[in-house]
């Protein structure tokens, strides 16, 4: 059942966090519904603009769709991830998506409140909500890298005023994460002082963290024991997924850590039957990997089990 990103949050506000997983292709979708049903976990599938180009945006609408026909019990929001303004207007104008992000952070403050002001009006007058973001990430995000050193974190005063004045429904908030497999140098955590601060002045107000991929070394060391050569990797703790949760982070990105769950199954597959030719078999594989790594990164969120009460609030 599709349900707005506005219901889900209201459910897990300061108790657990909401993971938002994308999506690409109908295997990666398959592993998703799996891994949500057997945790009896509600999700949002999240939707790059390289996604929608990957295939074509239908062909994933249609997979979704399908999905939700496959997995009747299943509760999960569709969202626009990372969005330019364009972008978010066809999402909006399809009818199709729960929430939409505009990222607009790499624009001075005043650019990216009108930017945003523009797309939260246009999605409001759908009953869609509206992702926005402040601060910077380092790391890539769609086309666009980010160096270290231009990585900022979100400034809780600038935080507030931004959501005042832009009306979004939720903040991307820079907490010390990055996109990709290479977040952290020394030490990892994440900035809890910021993340106080913030919530101090947004009381109540969802807030999201991207770039929160974990980056398993079991998983790193498996692809290059197979022939990757991916080095100096790191990831967030995900024992501090629940407690970011418990300070108003409602919605918790995770897309890198699937991409090494494929690449690892891809690689041990075809070093160890490198006669084979058929991707259903590997495929298959994978699906059953990332239904186990969806469950478990669930878990981890606190969003397992919640179907039923989640079920209940929504009086279905
Ligand atoms: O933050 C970016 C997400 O991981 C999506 O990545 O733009 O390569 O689809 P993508
Ligand atoms: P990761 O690269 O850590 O998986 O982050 C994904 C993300 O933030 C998608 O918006
Ligand atoms: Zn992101």
């Amino acid at each position: 059942m599709i349900v707005t990103t506005a219901q889900l949050f209201k459910h897990a506000y300061g108790k657990y966090a909401v993971g938002a997983y994308n999506i690409n292709n109908a295997e990666q979708a398959m592993g998703l519904f799996r891994g949500c049903i057997q945790s009896q976990a509600p999700f949002i599938i999240q939707i790059s603009k390289g996604a929608r180009k990957y295939t074509d945006k239908k062909m994933l609408e249609a997979i979704i769709r399908a999905a939700d026909e496959i997995f009747p019990d299943a509760i999960f929001a569709v969202h626009l991830d990372h969005g330019d303004e364009e972008t978010c207007y066809d999402c909006i104008k399809s009818g199709f998506y729960s929430s939409v992000m505009i990222d607009a952070s790499h624009d001075p403050f005043e650019k990216n409140v009108a930017i945003t002001k523009r797309v939260v009006d246009a999605a409001h007058a759908k009953g869609i909500s509206v992702e926005a973001e402040l601060g910077m990430l380092g790391g890539v995000e769609e086309d666009i890298k980010v160096e270290e050193g231009n990585a900022c974190l979100t400034d809780p005063a600038e935080a507030e005023a931004f959501v005042k004045q832009t009306g979004c429904d939720c903040l991307a908030a820079a907490i010390g994460t990055s996109h990709g497999a290479f977040k952290f140098k020394g030490k990892q955590s994440l900035h809890f002082d910021v993340l106080q601060k913030i919530k101090a002045r947004l009381p109540g107000f969802p807030l999201v963290m991207h770039g929160s991929s974990s980056v398993p070394q079991e998983e790193v060391a498996r692809i290059n024991a197979a022939g990757g050569q991916i080095k100096n990797s790191m990831g967030v703790d995900i024992n501090e997924y629940l407690p970011a949760a418990k300070l108003g982070v409602t919605k918790i990105n995770i897309d890198t850590d699937g991409r090494l769950v494929w690449t690892r199954v891809h690689r041990e597959f075809f070093r160890d039957k490198p006669a084979e030719f058929d991707f259903r078999p590997p495929g298959k594989i994978f699906i059953d990997e990332y239904a186990k790594f969806i469950a478990s990164r669930n878990d981890k969120l606190g969003s397992t089990g919640q179907i039923p009460d989640l079920r209940k609030s929504l009086g279905k």
